[in-house]
């Protein structure tokens, strides 16, 4: 067994493994920020036709993915396990048996080579997405900042003095916003997941009042519900003569072709697409609502958005409007969803702190990014 020291001064690579969820990642980071090689094997067909993500068959597919994967970003890169200064592995949070694929093999891996294993927060892997984003065109964005993460998973507002510091503000308290867009889209015959299927038809439909509202938060103003969201949906497609267009459009999931916007469209009648345009608007109106609001209550001076949802085009064109208070970053699209350059990334500053995990560490699927509770004194007090 060779024991690797981390090379100093000049830049060092670390590779990064994701298996948190349906993607198996593995990527190459240089300690510049420059990406030398991402590979993302997505399970997303295997799960389509379930509706969601089922976390046995994700474990299945990461054990099957995870040597291919880290071989591919290796050989990517152009590089031997030699050239590495460490492995980073996501340690939550996520789906256990997803979690335990890559942080054992990242294990074997330090173990085998004596590089240094370095946990990394998911989440923290989302915000670090934007800031090699930004990087690597040379822009800096200014903390204090929000960092908004809207996924599948997860609409969590932190407030993050630094890239390496956050404190909750707000999170939603059933459903995350893009768990909404996928139940929402089940529910009209649109399939998993929804989220990009109903952002591009909001555009062909007008948001009319009505059906969805903005929920009104008891408690801490900050936090988020969407389940209301999919409910409202439900009732629609009951009280309304929708029957034979959902079916038509199951029947079109089932056809092997992946759907176009055209293709969608022939089947969806005018209030349908309203609908979808009222609750693309209204989503993003509790998600703005909530932004703005904190950034009333802090110091904030800018905006960092990740997560599947940050490629939301009403998202972007919202937080990116000449009158938005503050500048807002997204990932480019290939960063914002789930992917292990931006693990290698958040792994970054712990190299240089030599923040290194022991070999007997466990995933947490719950683990938080934050150190401190939703708290709105704390936050008055705390954060301007
Ligand atoms: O971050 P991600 O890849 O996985 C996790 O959930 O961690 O996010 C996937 C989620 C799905 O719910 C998907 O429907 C949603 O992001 N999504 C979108 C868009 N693209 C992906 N939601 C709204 N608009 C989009 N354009
Ligand atoms: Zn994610």
């Amino acid at each position: 067994m060779t024991n690797l020291q981390p090379k100093s001064k000049e830049s060092q690579n670390i590779l990064g493994i994701e298996t948190s969820c349906d993607e198996t990642a593995a990527a190459v980071v240089n300690t510049e920020g420059l990406i030398l090689s991402s590979i993302v094997s997505s399970q997303l067909e295997l799960h389509q036709r379930y509706g969601g993500v089922v976390p046995e068959l994700a474990s299945r597919e990461h054990m099957r993915g995870i040597v291919p994967v880290v071989r591919e970003a290796m050989d990517k890169a152009g590089l031997a396990y030699q050239d590495l200064a460490a492995v980073a592995v996501t340690a939550g949070p996520g789906l256990m048996g997803a979690l335990l694929v890559g942080v054992t093999y990242a294990k074997g891996l330090a173990f085998s080579t004596g590089l240094p294993l370095i946990a990394v927060n998911h989440l923290a892997g989302h915000v670090h997405a934007v800031l090699l984003d930004t990087a690597e065109q040379h822009r800096e964005i200014e903390f204090p900042a929000l960092a908004f993460i809207v996924s599948g998973g997860h609409t969590h507002l932190f407030y993050a003095p630094d890239a390496s510091t956050f404190k909750l503000l707000g999170k939603t308290r059933d459903d995350a916003v893009g768990e909404a867009y996928d139940k929402v889209s089940v529910t009209l015959g649109f399939g998993y997941p929804g989220g990009p299927t109903l952002d591009a038809l909001s555009s062909h439909g007008s948001a009319k009042p009505g059906v969805f509202s903005v929920p009104s938060m008891k408690g801490n103003a900050l936090d988020f519900s969407f389940s209301g969201f999919k409910t409202a949906a439900l009732r629609w497609a009951a009280v309304n003569p929708v029957a034979d267009e959902i079916a038509a459009r199951r029947e079109i999931l089932t056809g092997g072709t992946p759907p176009t916007v055209e293709d969608w469209l022939r089947v969806t009648p005018m209030a349908t697409r309203n609908l979808i345009a009222s609750f693309q608007q209204t989503a993003i109106d509790h998600l703005e609502a909530n932004v703005l609001r904190a950034l009333t209550h802090t110091d904030a001076r800018s905006l960092i958005v990740s997560g599947g949802v940050a490629s939301n085009r009403g998202l972007r064109a919202r937080f990116q409007r000449a009158s938005f208070p503050v500048p807002s970053y997204f990932p480019k699209p290939v960063l914002s969803t789930d992917n292990a350059a931006m693990i290698a990334a958040a792994a970054i500053p712990k190299l240089a702190a030599r923040d290194f995990a022991p070999l007997s560490f466990t995933p947490d699927p719950s683990l938080r990014l934050d150190t401190e509770k939703p708290d709105s004194e704390k936050r008055a007090s705390g954060a301007a």
